[in-house]
């Protein structure tokens, strides 16, 4: 690992290492220099969305520090028309997709912001299953990083004062989601969700699970996995695909869901399943405790896988 990351894990290897080290430091900057980068751009990003200064600030800053490890031989954002091509790309060079800065609509409001890292081998769009480590960022009351290594999921902090300022530590080893379930997040406009979703919504609402939905994706996820429960952003009426996108966002965070050992869904199959024949196809998405899971795909249809 990094040595500015706690860990007790050593076997990780050499070029995801210096990935991980890119992301976290990256994030520092992005956390600190928040301030500066007020207001919106005049961009549109590949979807259509006004750019943010700050999506535009986290995604140069993030591609810079990836393409500069000389590890990276793509890298895929969310805010690009087009992948950046690093040192090398043969077919096990690493490539890089990102959401750079998740929950745009939260950057005035000051409510918690995210960014999503999936790491493959080769070129993209590539399925969830071949993801070989996973990331994200929450920048919130404090900047924390969760991540994968040797098969388990962490959760660092980055420390703020003292001998070890500017350090992450180990803030929640090899993570578990609760398949007690306490939380629940569904996106979008309830009136528009498709009829299974709103009675299975109302179902969970009938066993007291708590409502959480902040409107950005990791910091409404990051509660799901510390306490249980479910995260989606479902299918609608005249939208079946939903909003999220799999490979800037909702394939990493699968990835690390089904190491955390929960699940992960369109509704019929995991959403590691999914081959995308795109960057930017989106997919109905539900993300969480197990249970609730194959609870949700037994009200929508059948499992696939
Ligand atoms: O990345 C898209 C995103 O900003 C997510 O972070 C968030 O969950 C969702 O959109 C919010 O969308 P809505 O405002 O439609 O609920
Ligand atoms: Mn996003």
């Amino acid at each position: 690992m990094p040595d500015f990351i706690e860990s007790d894990f050593t076997e990780i290897e050499r070029d995801l290492a210096k990935v991980y080290e890119a992301i976290a430091k990256t994030s520092q900057q992005v956390s600190r220099q928040m301030s500066y980068h007020v207001g919106m751009t005049k961009k549109l990003n590949p979807f259509g969305e006004t750019q943010a200064k700050l999506d535009v600030f986290a995604n140069e800053t993030f591609a810079k520090a990836l393409l500069d490890t000389t590890r990276v031989g793509w890298v895929a954002s969310e805010e690009l028309e087009k992948p950046l091509g690093g040192f090398d790309q043969s077919k096990d060079s690493i490539s890089v997709s990102m959401d750079p800065l998740d929950g745009s609509s939260n950057i005035t409001t000051n409510n918690p912001l995210g960014s999503i890292f999936g790491i493959w081998r080769g070129e993209l769009p590539k399925k969830g299953r071949d993801l070989i480590a996973a990331a994200f960022v929450t920048y919130g009351p404090t900047l924390t990083i969760t991540l994968s290594i040797s098969g388990k999921v962490n959760q660092y902090v980055e420390i703020r004062e003292g001998e070890n300022s500017g350090r992450f530590v180990l803030a929640y080893k090899e993570m578990k989601i609760p398949e007690k379930a306490e939380v629940y997040g569904f996106g979008g406009t309830r009136s528009d969700w498709i009829p299974q979703i709103e009675k299975f919504v109302s179902s969970l609402e009938a066993r007291g699970l708590r409502l959480r939905y902040g409107g950005t994706f990791i910091g409404d996820y990051n509660q799901v996995l510390q306490r249980g429960g479910i995260f989606s952003y479902p299918a609608h009426k005249g939208a079946p695909d939903g909003k999220l996108r799999i490979c800037y966002e909702t394939a990493a965070v699968s990835y690390l869901t089904e190491l955390a050992g929960g699940d992960s869904s369109n509704g019929y199959e995991s959403i590691l399943d999914i081959q995308p024949k795109t960057l930017v196809q989106r997919s109905a998405f539900y993300v969480g405790s197990s249970l609730l899971i194959r609870e949700l795909e037994a009200k929508i249809g059948t499992r696939i896988s």
